[in-house]
């Protein structure tokens, strides 16, 4: 098959405004993938409800947070499908029927499962939903009938679970999905402000909305070299989180900052205000692209309902083909 029009699925939960982590992660992958293959992507509001079911009201704002970022930053949405998962009630019901052969026991041996019971323990989320959070994720992937799906190194269980009710489906009532591969993002994670992996939880990210005072005072207090602890000693890039900002967003001086910074040439002060420069440099043009989105809110209004429409033509075709597979009645 022409690898054209081979379909990419991938979802994001929506957690509101995006960082550089995300950017190096995910986002610049799902530009790249826009171009050669045909492309869905989710804001995934359902999946931000099995964790956070008790305390939900921020979830729409974050989806319009999500989207002026994915917009400003290059998801062209006349080349790939955006859409929020809960406007295609016929996902959740895919899920439903997933959810009537998938063993418990898969389920319950997988490890983001019992990892995510284990590190939340001030939520309460042994629940029915959660339990089933894989597969929700395999509902999204084989509602558009995806073959490929851009994800993180964390989201390979998800993967293989995914292909297991596909093949289960497959095997009971006849062919109908593909099983789904990963496309792994191959970026380092990035580290946030306090050396530990950035993330909005954590409250250590750089945003790619932050003014230019932000991203100063932020990178300003970032954590270096832990053992560098005077301008004359020399430093360990590779052990330093400024310096992995730097690899990444500041590519063309990377070399000789590492070589300055191992020869102590460079000081840390020094070094952290020429990547303010860069980064604000760098996204200046994409925050004015957001502003003149965050204006237009008709127009962006319009995008996603095409989005969602789109969407729920294709996956209602599916979800049609799914019944009739299953025996089920008027189908
Ligand atoms: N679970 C994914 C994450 O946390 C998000 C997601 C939801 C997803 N549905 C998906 C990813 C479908 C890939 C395909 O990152
Ligand atoms: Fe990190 Fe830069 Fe300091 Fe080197 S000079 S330790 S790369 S902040």
């Amino acid at each position: 098959m022409d690898e054209k029009m081979k379909r990419v699925f991938s979802g994001m939960r929506p957690t509101g405004k995006l960082h550089l982590g995300h950017l190096a992660g995910a986002l610049t992958n799902w530009i790249n993938l826009q171009d050669k293959y045909e492309c869905f992507y989710e804001m995934a509001d359902l999946h931000a409800l099995t964790t956070d079911y008790q305390n939900p009201f921020g979830i729409r704002e974050n989806i319009t947070e999500m989207l002026l970022d994915f917009f400003a930053f290059g998801i062209n949405p006349k080349k790939a499908t955006v859409f929020v998962q809960s406007k295609i009630p016929e996902i959740s019901e895919l899920h439903l029927l997933l959810s009537m052969f998938t063993p418990l026991g898969w389920l319950e041996r997988c490890p983001t499962y019992k990892e995510q019971v284990a590190q939340l323990k001030n939520k309460e989320i042994t629940n029915y939903g959660f339990l089933g959070y894989p597969v929700l994720q395999t509902a999204d992937i084989i509602s558009v009938k995806a073959e490929k799906v851009p994800v993180g190194e964390d989201q390979v269980p998800h993967l293989e679970l995914a292909r297991e009710i596909v093949r289960r489906f497959n095997h009971l009532y006849g062919q109908l999905f593909p099983e789904p591969e990963a496309i792994l993002t191959a970026t380092p994670k990035l580290l946030g402000t306090d050396g530990r992996k950035m993330s909005k939880s954590y409250g250590n990210a750089i945003f790619l909305s932050d003014t230019p005072e932000d991203i100063g005072k932020k990178l300003a207090t970032m954590f270096t070299d832990p053992l560098r602890p005077f301008r004359k000693d020399p430093g360990h890039p590779d052990a330093c989180p400024v310096f992995g900002i730097n690899a990444l967003y500041n590519q063309a001086n990377s070399l000789s900052i590492k070589n300055d910074c191992l020869a102590a040439k460079l000081g840390c002060t020094e070094c952290k205000k020429n990547l303010t420069e860069v980064l604000v440099q760098y996204l200046s043009p994409y925050q004015k692209e957001r502003e003149k989105l965050v204006k237009d809110t008709a127009g962006f209004d319009r995008i996603i309902e095409q989005g969602n429409e789109k969407t729920r033509q294709l996956v209602s075709e599916v979800l049609s083909e799914a019944k009739r597979k299953m025996g089920l009645y008027g189908y």
